[in-house]
């Protein structure tokens, strides 16, 4: 059976490029984009969606009188896609508690750090400026939390000498594009199960 997904974008992209690689080079098999969806109109990541003749939606937050209405929205969106799975690749917002609760342990993060560290926002510099030697990213289920749910895969990048922010950004990024295909992957094919805040990778 084919999963449906749905990538929810504020910005370039490149996580949701990546994704749509991976799909067309059936690292990933069985699913299918469904829906991109953005909160911000002139988001680079929507051009990408068309230019894979995915279907694009932009949501305007601005169009609806709070975040619950705006939600609403989306989940009609997700609901008219049949989507089984929503990844959040780049986008700013936090996810409120009825689409939470909707598809409970059924959308994926990917965050430029290793949670618990660095949560929120400049994840790559705040570890900069924290003088880390070792950083990452992780790809995590999402909960009612900050970059708080249980956690997929993480990959360590180590901070280097000649590190400025841009150069480790760029490569956490690297790593980005590699563990958030594998976890959309292990999502699809069945191997994920979450105990507690542990998940745990079937064979
Ligand atoms: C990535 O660094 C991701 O980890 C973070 O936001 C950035 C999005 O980049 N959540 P892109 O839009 O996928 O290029």
């Amino acid at each position: 059976m084919t999963t449906n997904i749905a990538v929810l974008v504020s910005g370039r992209g490149s996580n949701l490029q990546s994704i749509i690689d991976n799909i067309e080079n059936r690292y990933i098999q069985d699913a299918k984009i469904s829906v991109v969806i953005s909160d911000v109109g002139d988001a680079y990541a929507l051009e990408r969606a068309r230019n894979h003749g995915i279907c694009d939606v932009f949501i305007d937050p601005s169009d609806h009188p709070g975040k619950k209405e705006y939600e609403n929205e989306i989940m009609k969106v997700l609901e008219d896609n049949d989507v089984d799975l929503v990844l959040l690749a780049g986008y700013m917002r936090l996810i409120g508690k009825d689409l939470i609760k909707s598809y409970r342990n059924r959308i994926i993060n990917i965050h430029p750090a290793l949670l618990p560290s660095f949560k929120g926002l400049h994840a790559q510099q705040q570890a900069f400026d924290y003088g880390v030697k070792v950083s990452g990213c992780t790809v995590h289920f999402v909960d009612e939390g900050m970059d708080t749910g249980p956690i997929i895969i993480q990959k360590c990048v180590p901070v280097l000498e000649d590190d400025t922010v841009e150069t480790l950004a760029n490569r956490i990024l690297e790593q980005e594009h590699r563990i958030f295909p594998e976890a959309v992957k292990l999502f699809v094919e069945g191997k994920l199960k979450v105990e507690g805040r542990i998940v745990v990778h079937r064979n």
